[in-house]
């Protein structure tokens, strides 16, 4: 039993530093809501920003449930019950609930087609309920959860490793396209082609095979990968969202954001994005 503490304590923080390893300066929360439409220039328009939830401690990892426009995230929590803990966003109310009974809630994962809700924690991977807001365990007893993804199975890292595996029938297997590389991120695009970070940069290769392209350069951190409503692919670094231009394998700046550490979107395709302490929506002014 002490023996499985330790190793719980000792991978909590090793996730710690690597997070804190990025991070540069925690600003305070800034809270001001511009109704003005104040916000920055995307794509040359205007947009307001809308601080959605403040308070947080880097809020991380962030996906939407599109069909109840819930959005899924993790931050980390202090004190007496040191780790992390995943969290609910409505994005139309703005309401937020904390998600009990997993141990530390880090990474979230919605499958688009049934709109089941996967969380990975410390010691597995559960299934979560939102109605009931209950969160019962789903698999991968007692493995510490790094990243997690659903389209058309389940497919999940784990630390300290980051071996990417799949989970099919209660069956942990190796995936097999990325059985030589290390995954961070991971994301399957609506064409089926992989997107994947690791500590060498960001990548993309075509499902079922093994030839990965290099699309970030080398000295980049990917923070998160998420798609939008139409599948396009955005990538959160430090300094801000990115854009993948799939033709050109190339990233491109999409927006400015002082220490960003995840992005979503919502479903109406607005850009929600976590920095140090909030979770922000962009939305186009006219
Ligand atoms: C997970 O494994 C532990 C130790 O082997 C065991 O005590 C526990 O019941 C298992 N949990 C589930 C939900 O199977
Ligand atoms: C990251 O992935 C690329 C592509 O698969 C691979 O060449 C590289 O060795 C990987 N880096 C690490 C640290 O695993
Ligand atoms: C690997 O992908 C690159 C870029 O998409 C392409 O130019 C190259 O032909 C591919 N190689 C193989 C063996 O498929
Ligand atoms: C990708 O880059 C090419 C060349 O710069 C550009 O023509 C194309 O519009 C870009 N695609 C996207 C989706 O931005």
């Amino acid at each position: 039993m002490l023996v499985v503490m330790n190793t719980r304590i000792q991978t909590l923080i090793m996730k710690l530093v690597i997070l804190i390893s990025s991070l540069v300066i925690v600003q305070a929360g800034v809270t001001k809501r511009d109704a003005q439409c104040e916000g920055p220039l995307v794509n040359e328009v205007q947009h307001s920003k809308d601080v959605l939830k403040t308070d947080l401690d880097r809020p991380y990892l962030l996906t939407t449930d599109f069909s109840s426009n819930t959005l899924y995230f993790s931050y980390t929590i202090k004190g007496e019950e040191e780790g992390f803990k995943s969290a609910k966003l409505n994005l139309n109310t703005k309401e937020f609930t904390d998600i009990d009974g997993v141990p530390n809630g880090f990474a979230q994962a919605v499958d688009e087609s049934t709109h089941e809700v996967y969380i990975g924690g410390s010691d597995g991977i559960y299934k979560y309920k939102p109605n009931a807001n209950k969160a019962d365990f789903f698999g991968a007893n007692g493995t510490d959860i790094w990243t997690i993804y659903y389209k058309d199975v389940l497919y999940f890292s784990i630390f300290p490793s980051q071996f990417l595996y799949t989970f099919v029938d209660g069956e942990i297997t190796r995936f097999k396209d990325l059985e030589d590389t290390l995954v961070d991120s991971f994301l399957i695009d609506n064409e089926n082609t992989l997107f994947f970070s690791n500590s060498s940069g960001l990548y993309s290769q075509k499902k079922g095979t093994k030839n990965a392209t290099n699309i970030s350069g080398e000295d980049i951190r990917i923070r998160g990968l998420t798609k939008n409503k139409d599948g396009d692919v955005y990538a959160c670094v430090q300094d801000g969202i990115y854009t993948v231009n799939k033709t050109q394998h190339s990233l491109e700046k999409y927006v400015d954001i002082d220490d960003a550490f995840g992005v979503a979107f919502d479903n109406q395709n607005n850009l929600v994005y976590a920095d140090a302490t909030n979770v922000v929506r962009l939305t186009p002014c006219n």
